[in-house]
């Protein structure tokens, strides 16, 4: 009998598992260690508590531009090119971290900035021209600034659009409160059901990022529906928690797709970008 008739051999026994079990140990150790020395580098590098900021895999970016190709329905070269748009801002990354440096919460916030999934919202409003973003979630107002900044450049071409950002912490939004981000902000401090029950303009794209229980998320678009312009975009970023706007999506006729990101060099796990439209 040679090696590998004796491996199919034990395969068919009981003792399959144990005979396998320095290979899958070494497997899993490996595995453990990278995201053991990954979460040391972190813990000493990092600054940030929550609301973690990472770049994106190579090819999580690929699946970033194919996903809001399909939903927008536009060239995959043309999503890359609104993602390169906004990694070029130099004026804004600049402006984050001058921000960051100067803020009362410098000492958890990093200094360096890492967009993540949300230059797939800048890439969303550069590809629709809403008129009316609303944000839901603020933080430091690092989404506000991504969502203003492609609001700016919609309006250079001709397709105004304003984004109104909630948060019922009071300090929240600090990073986009600076001109010419400010200028297409409003930023309304409180919790957010209220505040989108007092929404007085049809909203085109809206996105949840506030309060990521499943209650909330529901309540949420819950509340917006009345709300919405005809053909309106829903993104939530709790897509890799809660099936809420899948549920949503069907209960209103719309379509649904998810994208999930896989943060470079980082232990979170990332979010993503769920979508009904
Ligand atoms: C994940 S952060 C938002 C991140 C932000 N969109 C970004 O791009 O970095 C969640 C925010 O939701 C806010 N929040 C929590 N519960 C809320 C509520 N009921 N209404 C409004 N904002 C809420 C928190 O104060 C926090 O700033």
């Amino acid at each position: 009998m040679d090696a590998t008739q004796l491996r199919r051999a034990i395969a068919r026994t009981p003792l399959a598992p144990v005979a396998a079990f320095p290979k899958r140990l070494a497997r899993v150790a490996r595995h453990d260690a990278k995201v053991l020395r990954i979460s040391a580098r972190w813990l000493v590098a990092s600054r940030e508590h929550h609301n973690y900021t990472y770049e994106l895999t190579k090819l999580s970016r690929h699946h970033l531009a194919w996903f809001v190709s399909v939903v927008c329905d536009i060239p995959v070269k043309q999503v890359r090119g609104y993602v390169a748009e906004i990694e070029s801002d130099d004026v804004l990354r600049h402006h984050i971290e001058q921000a960051t440096a100067t803020a009362a919460r410098r000492g958890l916030a990093d200094k360096h900035v890492h967009y993540a999934r949300r230059v797939g919202w800048y890439a969303i409003v550069r590809a629709t021209h809403p008129a009316h973003v609303v944000e839901t979630g603020v933080d430091k107002g690092l989404g506000t600034c991504v969502l203003a900044s492609a609001l700016l450049r919609n309006a250079q071409e001709g397709h105004p659009g304003r984004v109104t950002s909630l948060d019922i912490n009071p300090e929240a939004g600090y990073l986009a409160a600076s001109e010419p981000w400010s200028e297409v902000v409003d930023l309304v401090i409180g919790d957010s059901i209220a505040s989108i029950g007092a929404l007085d303009r049809p909203v085109d794209l809206f996105l949840h990022d506030s309060d990521h229980s499943r209650a909330h998320e529901k309540r949420e678009f819950d509340a917006v529906e009345p709300k919405l312009a005809p053909g309106a975009i829903l993104l939530t970023d709790n897509v890799t928690s809660t099936n809420v706007l899948a549920e949503h999506a069907e209960r209103t006729g719309r379509r649904f797709l998810a994208y999930r990101e896989s943060p470079a060099n980082h232990w979170y796990p990332g979010d993503g970008i769920g979508v009904a439209w």
